[in-house]
């Protein structure tokens, strides 16, 4: 039997998917959670840095009655060679249930998920590779539709290294799926191949992406992914690039502006922009937590059905 799994929200059916976006919402409204994982440890195995996503899922677990392991990886026996795979066999014969893992192997979780179906755990993407992050996007999309109400027909400017992006691999499709109307624009290096994104308009400077748009989505350089490529310098992206006031108020005056973080101040947008009325930014964060409740209550009740 496979295991519950969540990789990419392509692979969700339109309940489901409703389903966690409305539970997320209840959440955020600050309904609190049943202790659904009361008695479970939540193991948070972060092969690759984060702030936001390793916080949030720890608190989202305390919440739902979750302990936490937050394994070092730097300090754990994968520096001696240890596997993905046998970390997690190892932990779960200590009686560990679920993983929230984030990884930079390109689809490293769906072969760990086929390596272990049958076993009585569940898994959950916190990004991988440059295949997704299906809870940050999960919460790009909560807060657009709290923010706006719904996604059908919303004008939304996705702007940066979307080659890159997992988070672009994760919230473009589903945007798309419900109904926004998308443009994708970045430094022609940081571009994704013409036939991705289908469904998207792809357009060629700044101005034409973000003009009339409703929210604006920036995405971060991910220099950490780029290999000799002639990516633009952070000079270069902030000037062709970069969102400040001024363009903003000439291009998409009433535009909201979104970014998964983290973010790099004076190169994807200015602090006026990102600390200013526009900036759905901590809002982002803060949905984080009601998002990662919901996620991890799905996976206990499918862990509980299978
Ligand atoms: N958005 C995001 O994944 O941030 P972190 O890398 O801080 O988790």
């Amino acid at each position: 039997m496979n295991i519950p799994l969540l990789t990419h929200l392509q692979a969700l059916d339109d309940d489901t998917l409703a389903h966690l976006l409305d539970r997320a919402n209840t959440l955020a409204d600050g309904v609190v959670a049943k202790p659904a994982l009361s008695g479970a440890t939540v193991a948070n195995l972060f092969y690759e840095p984060s702030t936001r996503t390793r916080a949030s899922f720890e608190i989202a677990a305390r919440r739902l009655g979750a302990q936490v392991l937050n394994l070092d990886i730097t300090r754990s026996s994968t520096v001696k060679g240890e596997t993905l795979l046998d970390t997690v066999r190892t932990l779960h014969a200590m009686g560990i249930a679920y993983f929230v893992v984030r990884h930079g192997g390109h689809g490293i979780l769906s072969e760990l998920a086929g390596a272990l179906k049958g076993s009585r755990l569940a898994v959950v993407s916190a990004g991988e590779g440059r295949d997704g992050h299906p809870t940050q996007a999960l919460i790009d999309l909560l807060t657009l539709q709290r923010t706006f109400g719904e996604l059908k027909g919303l004008d939304i400017a996705v702007v940066g290294d979307i080659s890159h992006s997992r988070v672009a691999r994760s919230v473009i499709p589903a945007l798309t799926r419900l109904g926004a109307v998308v443009r994708i624009a970045g430094p022609d290096a940081l571009m994704p191949e013409k036939d991705e994104f289908p469904g998207t308009t792809r357009v060629r400077n700044l101005a034409e992406a973000i003009a009339g748009a409703s929210a604006v989505m920036a995405l971060r350089v991910q220099r950490e992914r780029i290999h000799g490529s002639d990516a633009p310098t952070e000079a270069d992206y902030a000037a062709r690039w970069g969102l400040n006031e001024e363009r903003l108020a000439e291009h998409a005056p009433q535009a909201k502006i979104l970014h998964p973080g983290p973010f790099n101040r004076g190169v994807e947008l200015t602090s006026e922009v990102a600390d200013g009325p526009r900036s759905l930014i901590l809002t982002q964060v803060a949905n984080g937590v009601a998002v990662r409740a919901a996620v991890l209550e799905w996976l206990a009740r499918e862990l509980e059905n299978g």
